[in-house]
Parts: structure tokens; sequence; C-alpha cells
């Protein structure tokens, strides 16, 4: 299996370190626009080879993507992160004229490939790469909802004095402080529904924290995470490469499901050898709906500024 990383900055390299920690893949390429840079990050990378016992090979270009050429999966990583105060909606301008571009190169050289999109706004960012790239819908798949969901589990391990491993929950709707959607109402603990643990004020403290997880480390960081942000992709990359049929919340063209159409939002998903296999429908609370729906409704109107 081969998959490109385009953009080696701070997302992409990490998440090339984590599918080549793995070991699933047999090459991974990182292609950047800065000089050298994509070249450089994959040789400190391949340097890590013997020390972490690892036989992925992991090459480098500047902007040539004759290297890609068959790949399998890419994942696009392109494009400016924000800065503290900063909303993932004011990076539309830069990021979209760079997301078309990139698809425009990776489906030449690799007409068959399963699109991973990370460049924010996300959501967005995968309705465009839906709109130009000419795939078909289950071969485009967002990244939010797998690192949404991680940093719910994280906070609601906090809340509950619990380890991680014990806590399962997921977050669905849009990529954003706003439209996010932790499904608490679905959340557990060793297989019971943490509401029945958690106290009001910290199940608002949960959904909250969760909400602005991303905007939290920002102001903390200077810029945007991306351990964790590098772990999700490389999860959903290792479910495609090893057809693990692993559900993931992803950001997918929905065509009536939850009630929405035309839009990429986050749901709950079966991702293997396919791309999407399968949408996986729950049952949302009445409450649930509303707030699904407000979200499509936001992301629509940053769709509203695309050009195509
Ligand atoms: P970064 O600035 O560290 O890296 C971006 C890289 O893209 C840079 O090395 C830059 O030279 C390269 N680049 C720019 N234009 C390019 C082009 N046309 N072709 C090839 N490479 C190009 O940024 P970082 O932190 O890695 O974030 C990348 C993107 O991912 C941002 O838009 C950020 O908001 C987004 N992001 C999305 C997350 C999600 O959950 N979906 C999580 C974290 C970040």
């Amino acid at each position: 299996m081969k998959v490109t990383v385009v953009g080696a900055g701070a997302v992409g390299a990490s998440c090339a370190e984590y599918i080549a920690m793995k070991d699933f893949c047999s090459e991974v390429v990182l292609v950047d626009i800065k000089e050298g840079f994509a070249e450089g990050k994959a040789m400190d990378l391949m340097q890590t080879a013997s020390l972490n016992g690892f036989d992925t090979k992991i090459t480098g270009t500047t902007g040539d993507y004759s290297k890609t050429a068959g790949s399998q999966v890419a994942v696009i990583t392109s494009g400016i992160p924000r800065k503290p105060g900063m909303t993932r909606e004011e990076l539309i301008g830069i990021n979209a004229g760079i997301v078309k571009e990139v698809t425009a190169n990776l489906v030449k050289h690799s007409p068959d490939v399963i699109i991973i999109v990370v460049s924010n706004p996300m959501d967005t960012m995968a309705y465009l790469v839906h709109k130009t790239s000419g795939l078909p819908k289950h071969k485009i798949i967002g990244m939010g909802g797998a690192l949404d969901s991680a940093r719910f589990k994280y906070r609601l391990a906090e809340a509950l004095e619990s380890p991680i491993s014990d806590v399962d929950g997921m977050v669905i709707a849009a990529h954003s402080d706003t439209g996010m959607l932790p499904l608490l109402s679905k959340a557990t603990r060793n297989g019971v529904p943490v509401t029945e643990f958690l106290d009001e004020e910290k199940q608002k403290y949960v959904i909250e924290e969760t909400k602005v997880g991303g905007a939290t480390l920002t102001k903390l960081l200077g810029t945007s995470a991306w351990y964790a942000p590098g772990a999700a992709v490389s999860v959903m990359v290792q479910a495609i490469a090893c057809d693990q049929k692993k559900m993931i919340p992803c950001s997918l063209m929905l065509d009536g499901e939850y009630g929405e159409s035309d839009i990429c939002l986050g749901v709950p998903a079966i991702i293997g050898a396919n791309g999407v296999e399968k949408i996986v429908n729950i049952t949302l609370t009445e409450e649930e709906k509303a707030k699904f729906a407000e979200a499509a409704k936001a992301v629509r109107e940053v769709n509203g500024d695309l050009k195509f």
C-alpha cells in the first residue's frame, strides 16, 4: 500500500510518523511546496526506522506529483493552520485554492485514489474535493470526528476519573467549535451510560471542553495541534489499508442520511478497503437532531463562499 501525504507540516509529518510506526504500508510519500521540506522530513523520519523498528519507506518531494503515482490513499494536510483566536472557517480563502490544486494533481497521477481531507475548514474542504475531483463519493473522507471523538474520550475519562480505555463516545456533525455534537447520550464507561455517573455540571464541562478542544490547544501552542490529528488520520488510513471495516465518525457527503443532502458532515461510517463501506444510521434524540440540523445550516453557509 502506497500512501501520499500532501503537506509535510506539523499534521502531515505526525501522520506519516504514526503510519510508519505501525508499519502497515510499504511506502509513504510526503509532498510539500516548500523547497526541500518534504525531503528533509522524510529523511529525518527514515533515520528513526532502525530506532523504532519499522520498514515503511518514507520519501519526500517538492511538488513532483509523478512520485505519488499509484497511491491507494492520499491525505491532504496542506494549507494554513489557525492562530489563537481564529476560527477554522477563517482559513477558507487560502486553503480552498490549495486543496483544489492539490486534489487535481493527486487524481491525475492516482485516478483510483481514496482521499482523506484534513485541511480546514474541513467539512467545506471535503465538499470542495467532492465537487472538483470527479471521484466517487465513497472515496472522499473528511477527518474530524476521529479526532473530536478522541478529545471527547479524553474529557470523559478526566471527568469520570477513569482510564481512557474504559470510556467510549462519539462526536458527529460539524468539525467546528459551535457545530460539533458530542453524543453524551450514547457515551459509556464499561458499557454503562456515563450520564449515570456525571452530574449536570460535569456533563456540561465535558461537552464544552470537547467542543473547544482544538481552540484550547491553539491557545497553548500558538498554532493548531498535530499529535492527535496525526494519530487520527493514521487510524483512518490503517482502516483502509487493512480493510478493518471499522466504525469511525467521518465527514461524508450525505444524500438524505440524517436528514441532509449535498453537504459533508460528520457521521459514523464503516471504513474499509473501499473507503466508505457504509454510513451507519444511529438514532438521535430530538435535541441532537436539532443540533445536527443547526450545524448543517452553518456549514452550508461556509460552503456558499466556495468558488469552483
Ligand atoms: P503547517 O503549516 O504545519 O503545515 C502545512 C504545510 O502545507 C506546510 O508545510 C506548507 O508548506 C504546505 N503547503 C502549503 N501549500 C501547499 C501546496 N499547495 N502543496 C503542498 N504543500 C503545501 O500546518 P498544520 O498544523 O500541519 O495544519 C495543516 C492543516 O490541517 C491546516 O489547515 C489545519 O487547520 C488543518 N488541521 C485539521 C485538523 C482536522 O481535525 N481536520 C486538525 C489539525 C489541523
